[in-house]
């Protein structure tokens, strides 16, 4: 697909099941679950570069000045305006694989010449500096990862990432992070790549670890003149965002103390029952991540596709093939639904599971 995500496209029209282990964030936070009144909401606002009262909470969040702040319709749009204001056509984008495939959809469709590095199942999908060099080259304008990993949930720690911040220094480079999966370490003092150093762009959103998806709280953190082009760019784009969803957005992050907790709770819980379930498999070989809200296994023998229309069309489950990622011997597993139907999907994952293998 040229112009549009293949993913992206499944996720909204096919990914559906009653028991859902294709989404890959935590369970919808209902409005009802947010202290919130009427007289708390606007429609219209005054700040066109982003609201004033969000830049701020934002800001004291992440330890970030205003001025390096730009806020965006989820972490969708802010790669969008990042990459946007960082590629011109032409320019080479070294991507990791396997990799978010609307990140690779982005980055063609603004006329990248899209190289990738890979991040090795044997090496358990960690981000490997040495593989990056082998692949960076003077025309290198960008490269591009995802932390936490989407599809595998692996971390990239500090050293590795001061690696990746030289390479792309002495390519005159930046590096785009992805980080809307890092809120699921839970940290007391949240952590962003963005204080490593100038090379880094950085983006999320509340959607993940939260459940706030709705709310489209999506953000980049960037050097002030970066910032200013992508305000500059999106005057082209979204113009203004969308006020009522700044307010309810502020809100949520004054009481992202609690929400994180049910979140926190559900995921160690359904992390246990993912664990038990692979204890239980010697089909399935997978890395297991410490954190997030997803895991990649993948089948022994042969290739998931197979598996997953079985899973679906005959167990009402469902999870993401590994071909959306390249990796068609694999599946993505998200474990951020409610317990009970984690525990019945997988269920009927292992079923699934011994039925190709008779
Ligand atoms: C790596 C990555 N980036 C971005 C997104 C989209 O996030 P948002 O809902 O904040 O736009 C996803 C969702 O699956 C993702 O996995």
């Amino acid at each position: 697909m040229n112009k549009g995500s293949a993913y992206m496209h499944w996720a909204k029209t096919s990914s559906q099941a009653r028991f859902n282990l294709a989404t890959s964030g935590l369970a919808n936070l209902s409005l009802r679950a947010l202290r919130v009144s009427l007289d708390d909401l606007e429609i219209t606002g005054e700040d066109g570069y982003g609201y004033e009262p969000l830049k701020q909470a934002l800001a004291t969040r992440y330890r970030v000045n205003t001025d390096s702040i730009v806020t965006a319709a989820g972490t969708s749009f802010a790669n969008h305006l990042a990459m946007a204001a960082l590629v011109n056509p032409g320019d080479e984008v070294l991507i990791e694989h396997p990799a978010y495939e609307p990140l690779l959809a982005l980055a063609r469709y603004l006329g990248a010449d899209v190289k990738r590095f890979s991040r090795r199942f044997e090496d358990g999908f960690q981000l490997s500096p040495v593989e990056i060099e082998r692949k960076v080259s003077p025309r290198t304008r960008l490269i591009v990862i995802t932390n936490l990993h989407n599809p595998s949930g692996t971390v990239a720690d500090e050293k590795t990432l001061q690696q990746v911040r030289q390479i792309a220094s002495a390519a005159n480079a930046r590096v785009l992070v992805d980080e809307v999966y890092i809120e699921t370490l839970f940290a007391d003092s949240p952590s962003t790549s963005f204080h490593l150093g100038k090379e880094f762009v950085v983006t999320s959103s509340l959607t993940k670890a939260f459940g706030l998806s709705g709310l489209r709280c999506g953000w980049i953190f960037a050097e002030p003149e970066l910032v200013r082009r992508m305000w500059l760019l999106n005057d082209i784009f979204a113009a203004t965002p969308v006020h009522p969803g700044e307010r309810l957005s502020v809100l949520a992050l004054q009481q992202i103390e609690g929400i994180a907790r049910r979140a926190h709770t559900l995921l160690d819980e359904n992390r246990r029952l993912l664990n038990q379930f692979l204890d239980s498999r010697s089909d399935l070989e997978t890395i297991r991540p410490q954190f997030g809200t997803i895991m990649f296994p993948r089948l022994k023998n042969g290739g998931a596709d197979r598996l997953c229309e079985l899973l679906r069309e005959k167990y009402e489950t469902s999870v993401v093939p590994g071909g959306f990622f390249e990796m068609p011997a694999h599946f993505r597993v998200g474990i951020g639904g409610d317990s009970e139907s984690l525990n019945a999907g997988l269920d009927r994952l292992g079923d699934a599971l011994d039925e190709i293998k008779s």
